[in-house]
């Protein structure tokens, strides 16, 4: 077996990717969960480590299949993670000695309070689950930043026209402090679980620096050429 030598133009950056969906039990064989696929995450991995970067991929909920290439990549590690709260302490852990992190996953907002430790039956009734928010991942990210790292977020909007999401790209751009959001629209239809994307990238000023239209790898390749501009910006 070769060595690999590191080259491209992330040779040298130690990454972080998320991917996939968080699910929340309800009970032993029942969850809260999402549509994601993991598909794009696994995309941006792949694209980093093939331009250089050490990547941890974080996966929560993704077909082997999908993590196929990027579990024989050798400079990405893949986690398994399965709640959010599994995620968060996977991710925070990563993190800290990441130079740049992009949180793909889609992280359920909520988890079941008083989780049942037996499974629900018909008979004792329809259950009324009582929900608590979740931590916000990225938010705590973005807090313990240091400088010199750069963090990308993801977020997945259903909107009428680009008018729309743009509008509420810019405003989650802001609430979020990330240094990048990666948008894309999304319906009953598009978005998850499908093979392409459209991925529009707000950066700080709210300006679209990328606007792709095509396979999730495509999509990956762009969001790397927009993130490693803001992050040579930042160390330089
Ligand atoms: N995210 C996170 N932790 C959460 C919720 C979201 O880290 N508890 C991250 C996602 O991984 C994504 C970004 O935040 O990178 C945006 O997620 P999104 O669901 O669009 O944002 P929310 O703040 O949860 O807003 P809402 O669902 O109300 O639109
Ligand atoms: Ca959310």
């Amino acid at each position: 077996l070769a060595v690999v030598q590191p080259h491209g133009d992330l040779a040298g950056l130690t990454v972080t990717v998320t991917t996939g969906g968080t699910r929340e039990p309800i009970d032993p064989v029942r969850y809260l969960g999402n549509r994601s696929s993991g598909r794009q995450g696994a995309a941006v991995a792949l694209a980093a480590a093939d331009r250089g970067a050490t990547v941890t991929l974080i996966a929560a909920h993704v077909d082997d299949g999908v993590l196929d290439a990027a579990s024989r990549h050798t400079a990405i590690t893949v986690h398994r993670v399965s709640s959010t709260a599994e995620l968060k302490a996977a991710t925070d852990a990563a993190a800290a000695a990441s130079d740049v992190i992009v949180m793909v996953a889609a992280v359920a907002d909520y988890r079941v309070a008083g989780v049942s430790d037996h499974k629900l039956r018909k008979e004792d009734g329809a259950p009324r689950l009582e929900l608590v928010e979740n931590p916000d991942i990225l938010a705590g990210l973005v807090e313990a930043r240091h400088a010199g790292q750069t963090v990308v977020g993801f977020a997945a909007e259903t909107a009428a026209d680009d008018g729309e999401l743009l509008e509420r790209g810019r405003a989650k751009r802001t609430r979020k402090g990330v240094d990048l959001l990666a948008v894309n629209r999304v319906g009953w239809e598009a978005g998850f679980e499908s093979g392409t994307n459209r991925l529009v990238v707000l950066d700080t000023a709210g300006a679209v620096v990328a606007d792709v239209d095509g396979s999730k790898r495509e999509a990956a390749e762009a969001l790397w050429d927009a993130a490693l501009a803001v992050h040579a910006g930042r160390v330089g």
